[in-house]
């Protein structure tokens, strides 16, 4: 964002959006811009998408797959963001960090999409794949003079990663196909095991197609606010989840206020006894 925005300047985001966007957009002095995304799928509002582009929109700062709804877009979806980009002149960013965390549905590199590979930058992290969150160690791909300009910025920064840990990822990197179908096989049953508690708790579980995130209405329970369930649940019965609200700005706020975010990225055990706490939620309220 400092590379490429400033005051003035607008970034498209979809809504909601993973938290450090707004920070991000927010440090760089620009104003961030959103396009809602709906349930049950989560695909973005498209003549919403296409009324938020304006003259002043220099990114759209896309997240495929997404966090929080953990929706992977189709093919038509991710081409109508590159037209749109192309029309209005600006660049697209897309934060890729579970393009292998899909359960299915086909994760389609925007870069690859026709028009987009020469103002596209992609991005990706050892984070989520290799479940190495604290490494911080990322990339980035795309044209050698967007490339520059994030470098620039970016050695007067933090100059440089953890560069013993970049070479234990570049190793990673190079683990055959089967490892990363592992790693996808292994979180859909996970997906699987919490999904089963959340439905049996009496939510409504949108099943996510990539991510390790499933979000809930909490509307079935006869409560509406989950920010209000969210601050309650650990108390009740020792589990935790971040409502989507808090992923949105006030108006999005209000669209997803019954929407409670779970992770599946912890051991089985743990998934299970997490369901088995759930199912006496409706009891305790
Ligand atoms: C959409 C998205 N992008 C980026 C990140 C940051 O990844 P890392 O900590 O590996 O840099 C996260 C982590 O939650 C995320 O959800």
């Amino acid at each position: 964002m400092l590379a490429f925005v400033g005051p003035g300047d607008e970034v498209l985001t979809f809504e909601p959006f993973y938290d450090a966007y707004g920070a991000v957009i927010g440090l760089s002095g620009a104003t961030h811009v959103t396009a809602p995304l709906l349930a049950p799928d989560f695909y973005p509002d498209m003549t919403a998408m296409e009324a938020a582009f304006t003259d002043r929109t220099r990114v759209v700062l896309l997240n495929n797959p997404h966090n929080p709804t953990g929706a992977v877009f189709p093919r038509h979806v991710l081409q109508r963001v590159v037209e749109l980009a192309a029309k209005h002149d600006c660049l697209v960013i897309t934060d890729e960090v579970y393009e292998h965390l899909t359960f299915g549905a086909r994760h389609i590199p925007v870069a690859t999409l026709p028009g987009a590979a020469e103002r596209t930058i992609t991005l990706s992290s050892a984070g989520k794949t290799f479940s190495f969150t604290g490494w911080k160690i990322g990339w980035l791909t795309g044209p050698d003079h967007l490339v520059a300009a994030v470098r620039t910025v970016k050695q007067f920064l933090t100059y440089s990663s953890g560069t013993p840990f970049q070479a234990a990822i570049a190793t990673g990197l190079a683990l055959p196909d089967e490892f990363y179908q592992g790693v996808a096989a292994t979180l859909q049953k996970k997906r699987d095991i919490l999904s089963e508690g959340l439905r049996a708790a009496g939510f409504d579980v949108y099943t996510p197609q990539g991510t390790y995130f499933v979000n809930v209405d909490i509307a079935p329970l006869g409560i509406g606010d989950s920010v209000d369930l969210a601050r309650r649940l650990p108390g009740l019965v020792g589990v935790a989840a971040i409502p989507v609200p808090v992923f949105c700005h006030p108006e999005g706020a209000e669209r997803t206020r019954s929407l409670l975010r779970f992770a599946f990225c912890k051991k089985v055990e743990l998934l299970e006894e997490a369901a088995a706490r759930l199912a006496t939620l409706s009891g305790k309220l």
